[in-house]
């Protein structure tokens, strides 16, 4: 258990803000897998401000999925602190995070999300201005530099920690990086040796075994999942089990999976409508799929469906095969 502000999170699992991804479908997915805490995707200032459709849908939340954290970026000070007012006051979310950690140019390019690690001085006046002005707690979610040659992680922590945030997320990689080589958790240790608000360690944790590792290793107060839950929400509840308990649960049976997609599959349908979320889901049945003897066939029947019925029925027919293999042998 942990705390960011008043808001307690009941244990030391966090799903990842991942755009495309993380919306309430498959937070809530999750959130059923036992995460303390689900973040949701990013969600661009100047999207809230203009009451852009695509970013009001995004800023739906479901009681069910609490705590959650809501996502925000942007470059000018009072553009990301009108969105953040808005999110403070119209949306239920638990917290309010900012996003420092973005690499793709047409981010960075408006002096948004990763650009910001180059500057302590205005990530202390940007988190400064968004917590004068909303009731929630704050968090920022941020990388450990910009490249190699300028990693300011520790200043930049202390910038944040002194602006009034209640905590921070790290992935330590650098914006150079993207997602490639290791994550860095030394940096994540310093940075958790170098402030008091709860620091949330992030990057390449795949198991329960390299979860608790991370979390005895450095002492953060909770760890962050993103790449390894995609398909695979079975991984928060391995993980969690595993810090409170040390069992090592068995993976999901291919029934068990395909139960979960289509599952997700209906929130996602409830959010979207039929259309979008048939699309969105090609990718996420891919990844639930992934590993299953004989899914690339399957994959590409799946890449060419538009209606629930159709998916449904490929999905259940190859349980069936699976089913039947799995007794023949
Ligand atoms: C598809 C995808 C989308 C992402 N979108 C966001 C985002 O919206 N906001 C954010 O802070 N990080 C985002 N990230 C970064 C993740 O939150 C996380 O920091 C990164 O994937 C490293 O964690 P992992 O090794 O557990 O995947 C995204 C990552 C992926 C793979």
């Amino acid at each position: 258990m942990f705390q960011i502000g008043d808001i307690t999170i009941p244990n030391r699992v966090v799903l990842a803000p991942m755009a495309g991804v993380s919306n309430y479908a498959f937070r809530l997915t999750v959130k059923e897998f036992g995460a303390g805490l689900v973040c949701a995707e990013m969600v661009n200032d100047k999207g809230i401000n203009n009451k852009n459709e695509k970013s009001m849908n995004m800023l739906y939340i479901d009681e069910d999925e609490m705590p959650m954290s809501l996502q925000i970026f942007g470059g000018a000070k009072d553009s990301l602190v009108q969105a953040a007012q808005f999110v403070d006051q119209y949306t239920n979310a638990s917290i309010i995070d900012i996003n420092m950690g973005c690499p793709a140019p047409k981010v960075t390019k408006c002096d948004a999300g990763s650009k910001w690690l180059l500057d302590p001085d205005k990530i202390y006046r940007m988190v400064s201005a968004v917590v004068a002005n909303v009731d929630k707690p704050v968090t920022v979610k941020m990388r450990s530099g910009w490249d190699d040659d300028h990693i300011y992680a520790l200043d930049n922590a202390r910038a944040i920690e002194d602006a009034g945030a209640k905590g921070l997320g790290l992935h330590g990689r650098t914006r150079l990086q993207m997602y490639e080589g290791s994550a860095d958790w030394d940096i994540i240790k310093q940075v958790k040796q170098t402030v008091d608000i709860p620091v949330i360690g992030n990057g390449d944790i795949d198991s329960p075994q390299v979860a608790k590792q991370r979390l005895d290793e450095t002492g953060v107060d909770a760890i962050m999942i993103g790449r390894a839950a995609l398909g695979n929400p079975w991984i928060i509840y391995q993980v969690v089990k595993y810090l409170e308990t040390g069992e090592l649960v068995t993976n999901p049976s291919p029934k068990e999976k395909i139960d979960v997609c289509l599952l997700h599959m209906d929130r996602l349908i409830k959010l979207k409508g039929e259309k979008i979320a048939i699309m969105e889901m090609r990718k996420h049945a891919a990844w639930y799929l992934k590993g299953l003897k004989g899914n690339a066939k399957v994959r590409r029947k799946i890449n060419e469906t538009e209606t629930r019925g159709n998916l449904t029925d490929i999905l259940y027919s190859f349980a069936e095969v699976l089913e039947a293999s799995s007794k023949a042998s």
